[in-house]
């Protein structure tokens, strides 16, 4: 390759908000190993590995080409000597051993299988491994012992497994809408998270809910909670309060109020208003309709469930929100880590500090907040780090 390029390579800023990171990239078999070498680390609650690992697979995800020899790497920034070991590999040999015996791995395996149930987090899933657990089956005989979020990832966990696609996400913005304007026509709806940046499948869909007048927001999402309810759209729930303490300078908390929720996404050939089965059915009805046991009841399946975050925040901080929700999660945790360390700014997703000044630092706009940041304007579709 051209001089040019190896020039660009070690230009490579350090920091992924310095960074534009598209969504195809060109070194997707390297970045893809590295990040399983990263959830395995994380499985193992080793931060330092899990970091290092998803630092090197961001770094290239950026890289304006495609990698043709070690050499090229040497100078990209977190591509260190365990790395440098697995790129040299999968170059040379289109794959690495380590990830591949990873792949294989019991624990690796139960750990993916487990944490990928919604409301089951490593700490959890790391005690149920050390317990036995190892398939649902397992996990089923003690139904008794897990939480609420936990009985209701397990239950729709084959629907939830599968990825959210965009005409599904924009079928549950449609429902989204549709309830919270009976309470207040003129709300403010934003799709975040992964959809934002451009993805065409998610794990859930985000949105972001807000209004120029901070009284019609309250009560907002109880109400919106209680209409899905009576319509049998509401799969389970959990709502969280705003806690205005805790919107601190210091604080990475997210305190704006929020509904987890998991919907009844009625299948795009039934409009949701026919959709008398869930409505009258009870959980266990639900299940059974989830998972039919003869083939010939799949007819009578006319839902999906699909994880929605609402999260409701004053106009104020709706710029800081909308900032922070639309990830990746890797640009927000780099984005953070710059605004301090070089900017001795505080950033979460309610606001910027500054911490000599002492004050907040107001905004309108994302862009804005880049200003204040002294960063260039990234877009979305730029910030898949
Ligand atoms: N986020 C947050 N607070 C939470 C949960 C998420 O600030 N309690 C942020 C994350 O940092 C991320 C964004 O919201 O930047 C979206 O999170 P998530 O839905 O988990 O990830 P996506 O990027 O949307 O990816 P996916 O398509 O898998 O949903
Ligand atoms: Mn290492
Ligand atoms: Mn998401
Ligand atoms: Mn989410």
């Amino acid at each position: 390759l051209s001089a040019a390029t190896e020039v660009r390579c070690s230009q490579m800023p350090t920091y992924a908000c310095h960074r534009r990171t598209p969504l195809n990239h060109h070194n997707q078999t390297i970045t893809n190993a590295l990040e399983i070498l990263a959830r395995s680390a994380f499985f193992q609650e080793s931060d330092v590995r899990y970091l290092g690992f998803t630092r090197a697979a961001s770094t290239l995800k950026a890289l304006p080409y495609k990698l043709q020899s070690v050499n090229q790497a040497k100078d990209l920034p977190w591509c260190g000597g365990h790395c440098m070991i697995v790129i040299q590999e999968i170059l040379e040999h289109g794959m690495c051993r380590e990830v591949e015996v990873i792949k294989n791995n019991e624990h690796y395996q139960t750990m993916e299988l487990l944490t990928g149930i919604y409301g089951v987090g490593v700490r959890t899933a790391q005690r149920w491994f050390k317990e036995g657990i190892r398939n649902l089956s397992d996990l089923k005989t003690m139904e008794c012992k897990l939480t609420a979020e936990q009985v209701s990832g397990l239950r729709h966990c084959k629907d939830l497994q599968q990825q959210v696609t965009l005409e599904e996400a924009e079928r549950v913005g449609q429902l989204v809408k549709d309830t919270l304007q009976r309470f207040v026509p003129d709300v403010h709806i934003t799709m975040t998270g992964g959809f934002r940046r451009g993805k065409e499948v998610g794990h859930d869909v985000d949105f972001l809910i807000t209004h120029p007048n901070e009284n019609a927001l309250s009560g907002l999402l109880e109400d919106a909670v209680g209409w899905l309810e009576t319509q049998g759209l509401l799969l389970y729930h959990h709502l969280k309060k705003r806690k205005p303490a805790l919107r601190s300078a210091s604080s990475s908390m997210d305190s704006h109020e929020t509904c987890y929720a998991i919907v009844a996404l009625p299948s795009s050939s039934s409009p949701w208003n026919t959709d008398i089965e869930v409505k009258k059915c009870n959980s266990e009805d639900a299940e059974r309709i989830a998972h039919p046991e003869s083939p010939n009841s799949l007819n009578s399946r006319t839902w999906k469930a699909v994880r929605v975050d609402l999260v409701v925040t004053p106009q104020a901080e709706h710029a800081y929100a909308l900032l922070g929700w639309t990830g990746s999660k890797h640009f927000e945790r780099e984005l953070r880590r710059y605004s301090l360390r070089e900017k001795k700014l505080s950033l979460n997703s309610h606001g910027l500090y500054d911490l000599e000044k002492s004050c907040f630092l107001p905004a309108q706009t994302e862009e804005e907040i880049f200003l204040h940041l002294g960063l260039q304007y990234l877009p979305p579709s730029d910030r898949n780090a």
